[in-house]
């Protein structure tokens, strides 16, 4: 297995590209279901993630086939296309490697009236239920049976009907599932309190782009009027605004001077809001976000929210950054129970902090000693990249797989800022 070898110190200065949206990519794949046409998705980032979806697609018979493979090019195109469903089950052993796998449900029964998907279970961030994504589609007219670890979602004979459901908790994979089944419904849904992360935006407007009618794009409350059949579509990936924000705070905890290329600051608003407070300079430029760490870091006090508020895929990098300020920071976590797993390794690299269920004090250290360190999940792994590039000697991390599900080439976009990284093979 890989792992990196980063000697901290470098200061990072020069222009890192941002790759298409993980999250979004997860979401957008899925609607190749929804019609018979080809859908063709530019800017998919390259990551683990995406070719374990494009296997999973294959499963239900959608052909896929990529272009702009060139290993020194960042993204790629993908042509996905589904004349006929062949099957409409989605086997444990391809969900249980990738939570994302949920979102099949909603297309798959929209479009063959009936889906069979393994539960994803638990993860290393906490429980993930899938009751809301259940529930909505209940509310639309399907019939759930669970049984033998599998969740079938039927649809009356001539498809759902459509309903209405306002979200007890704001959930991004239920508004994601309940809008890909709503769109080929008989009538008009309806959602209330549904999440607007920019990834949900990005799906409404591939579905518009594919012939659905939603209304409230970007807000909360959501009206989707059925129709009969969506036709096929060319869509470009939106930025991805976590991976921008991660190299923003690994820009700032080495004092140096990126430009985030492609970055949308409309999009990171809460991201941007918490680096300025934490004394970072942060400009939006015709080609996207430039972040400058000038001075010393401000302490700050964070949590994390729904969108517009601060995402929870940011809270970790963002405690990596808040380690090395000047005084006590105050992070909370509210979306998920169990997303401090980067404390204790940061903690090894010489970070001074303090958990109390979902809160972690961070008193600031003068300065992080590089360690061997352990990745737990995605973002947990890079804020343990982010503070190596700032300790003093050599980090190892190890199980960089996590990295691989979600940053597409992290170690050559931070060479390409000058960073001292490389990725050898764990013997
Ligand atoms: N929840 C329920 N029941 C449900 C669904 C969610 O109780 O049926 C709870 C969750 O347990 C959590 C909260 O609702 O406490 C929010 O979960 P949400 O459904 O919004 O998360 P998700 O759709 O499973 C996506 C991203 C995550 C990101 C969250 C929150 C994808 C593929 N994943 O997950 O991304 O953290 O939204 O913004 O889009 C990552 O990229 O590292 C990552 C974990």
């Amino acid at each position: 297995m890989d792992k990196l070898i980063i000697r901290g110190g470098n200061r990072l200065s020069g222009t890192i590209p941002i790759s298409g949206a993980k999250n979004s990519a997860l979401t957008l794949i899925p609607c190749a279901l929804l019609t018979e046409e080809p859908l063709t998705l530019r800017n998919l980032p390259r990551l683990a993630d995406i070719d374990g979806f494009q296997h999973l697609m294959n499963q239900f018979g959608v052909t896929t086939a990529v272009q702009g493979s060139r290993p020194e090019d960042f993204g790629r195109v993908m042509t996905l296309e589904a004349p006929r469903i062949t099957s409409n089950v989605a086997p444990y052993d391809l969900v249980r490697k990738m939570r994302a796998s949920i979102l099949v449900l909603g297309p798959l029964l929209a479009r063959t009236g009936e889906a069979t998907v393994s539960l994803p279970g638990g993860c290393a961030i906490g429980n993930r239920p899938i009751d809301l994504h259940l529930k909505v589609l209940e509310a639309f007219g399907a019939e759930i049976e669970l049984a033998a670890g599998y969740v079938k979602a039927i649809a009356p004979e001539g498809g759902l009907p459509g309903g209405e459901y306002d979200f007890p908790v704001v959930s991004v994979g239920a508004t994601e599932n309940a809008l890909m089944a709503a769109v080929l419904a008989k009538g008009t849904s309806k959602l209330f309190n549904a999440a607007r992360e920019p990834e949900i935006v990005d799906l409404c407007k591939l579905l518009v782009a594919m012939g659905a009618e939603i209304e409230g794009i970007g807000s909360s409350d959501l009206a989707i009027h059925g129709v009969k059949r969506l036709h096929g579509a060319t869509y470009r990936v939106m930025a991805d605004r976590i991976e921008a924000g991660s190299y923003a705070c690994a820009a700032a905890i080495t004092g140096g001077d990126v430009l985030l290329e492609g970055a949308r600051a409309d999009e990171m608003g809460a991201t941007l809001h918490a680096l300025r407070n934490i004394g970072i300079d942060v400009t939006e430029e015709k080609t996207g976000v430039r972040v400058a760490a000038n001075g010393p870091l401000k302490p700050a006090n964070l949590t994390t929210a729904p969108y517009p508020g601060l995402a929870t895929d940011m809270q970790a990098q963002l405690m990596s950054l808040l380690t090395v300020a000047d005084g006590t920071s105050v992070l909370t976590e509210t979306i998920f129970e169990n997303r401090f797993m980067h404390v204790p390794e940061l903690s090894r690299m010489g970070a001074d902090i303090s958990v109390s269920g979902r809160t972690a004090i961070v008193k600031g250290v003068k300065q992080l000693t590089g360690a061997a360190v352990m990745a737990t999940d995605l973002r947990a792994s890079m804020s343990l990249a982010i503070a190596a590039l700032a300790a003093e000697g050599q980090s190892e991390i190890r199980r960089i797989y996590h990295l691989d599900r979600g940053y597409e080439r992290l170690e050559e976009k931070l060479q390409l800022v000058g960073a001292d990284i490389e990725r050898v093979g764990d013997d």
